[in-house]
């Protein structure tokens, strides 16, 4: 029996309940909330279309109740407050910081064995506030972001082609964030063929633009950030690990000298199996690349020092 938790019943944390219980990717998964009912209602919609879709996915909606959430396998938190005209990304950070924090004091107390996937933004600084306060060994803390981006970054590059997106491989690695990710297309392929043989440089570089604003061209078309891919794609982690598929995906993982950089969460391949990160895949970069990668981890470690109250 395997059981999933999603902390957060917004956009994002509905939506990969959605996919989690459609997918039948867990036997159970618990919903909460702390805006009352609405974990209830949700799970409920949702359990209303099992029949219409052929699922049969143990669903609980529960308000802020982490008796219900005992013994996980897998915890997602997508619980956070969006960035509000006015406000400093600083306090941003201070308020999610404080949210995380408490979330997992409880998640814990209930599943001490589960695997956490951090969602919320600056998600890569939310991972590291996890890693700096939980205890938890570094496998079984997973940052979400480069999934996503990686997504995004084989949808623009079908688009080029004009082909099935699933005819395509590509990775996103770096920071989550509009001008930290890297799209590594020198290793994008279609059908196993280096994509640079169908298109131009220009074409290519339009491509590493459009993925990296990628976010935020849907938060301007949608008045709020993205749910549909990234709830899926919280859903393929949380499946890559209760499968133990050993799938590499683009995570936000602890790196103590991988890629030349320690004491940070940012997005590298990682093999993702039953015990979490089962390994960090070392790509060879190359001058450019690895260029790219010190100043991401600069901008990410800049971002961390915001933690400084969180951290006390
Ligand atoms: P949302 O506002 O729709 O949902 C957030 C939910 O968290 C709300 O229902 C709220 O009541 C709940 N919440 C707040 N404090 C809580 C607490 N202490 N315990 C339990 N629930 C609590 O936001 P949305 O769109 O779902 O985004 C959620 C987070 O995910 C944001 O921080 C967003 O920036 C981030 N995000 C990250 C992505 C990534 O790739 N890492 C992609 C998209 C969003
Ligand atoms: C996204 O990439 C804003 O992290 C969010 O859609």
């Amino acid at each position: 029996m395997s059981k999933v938790t999603v902390v957060g019943a917004g956009n994002v944390g509905a939506t990969c309940a959605n996919v989690l219980a459609f997918k039948e990717i867990a036997d159970e998964v618990v919903l909460l909330d702390i805006k009352e009912g609405v974990s209830e209602g949700k799970t409920m919609d949702m359990m209303q279309t099992a029949t219409l879709l052929g699922f049969d996915t143990k669903m609980t909606g529960v308000t802020n109740d982490y008796e219900a959430t005992a013994n996980s396998d897998v915890v997602v938190i997508t619980s956070g407050i969006p960035r509000k005209p006015g406000m400093t990304r600083e306090e941003l950070i201070g308020v999610n910081a404080g949210i995380v924090k408490s979330v997992i004091s409880n998640v814990l107390a209930h599943s001490p064995n589960a695997i956490i996937i951090c969602v919320s933004n600056p998600m890569d600084t939310m991972t590291y506030l996890i890693h700096k306060t939980s205890g938890l060994p570094k496998n079984r803390i997973i940052g979400m972001g480069g999934a996503l981006d990686s997504s995004r970054f084989k949808y623009f590059l079908s688009k080029a082609l004009n082909a099935n997106p699933n005819e395509i491989e590509g990775v996103v690695i770096g920071g989550h964030g509009d001008t930290t990710m890297i799209p590594l297309t020198r290793y994008a392929t279609y059908k196993g063929v280096p994509v640079s043989e169908f298109l131009d440089a220009e074409t290519l570089q339009k491509v590493a633009a459009d993925t990296m604003v990628g976010g935020a061209t849907l938060t301007k078309l949608l008045g709020t950030s993205a749910w549909y891919a990234p709830g899926a794609a919280a859903a393929a982690v949380v499946e890559s690990i209760i499968h133990d598929q050993k799938r590499i995906i683009s995570c936000s993982a602890f790196l103590e000298g991988e890629y030349g950089e320690k004491d940070l969460c940012i997005g590298v391949p990682v093999v993702l199996g039953r015990n979490g990160i089962e390994k960090i895949v070392d790509f060879k970069l190359n001058d450019a690349e690895k260029a790219a990668f010190a100043e991401s981890a600069k901008a990410v470690h800049k971002t961390n020092d915001a933690l400084a109250d969180a951290l006390k």
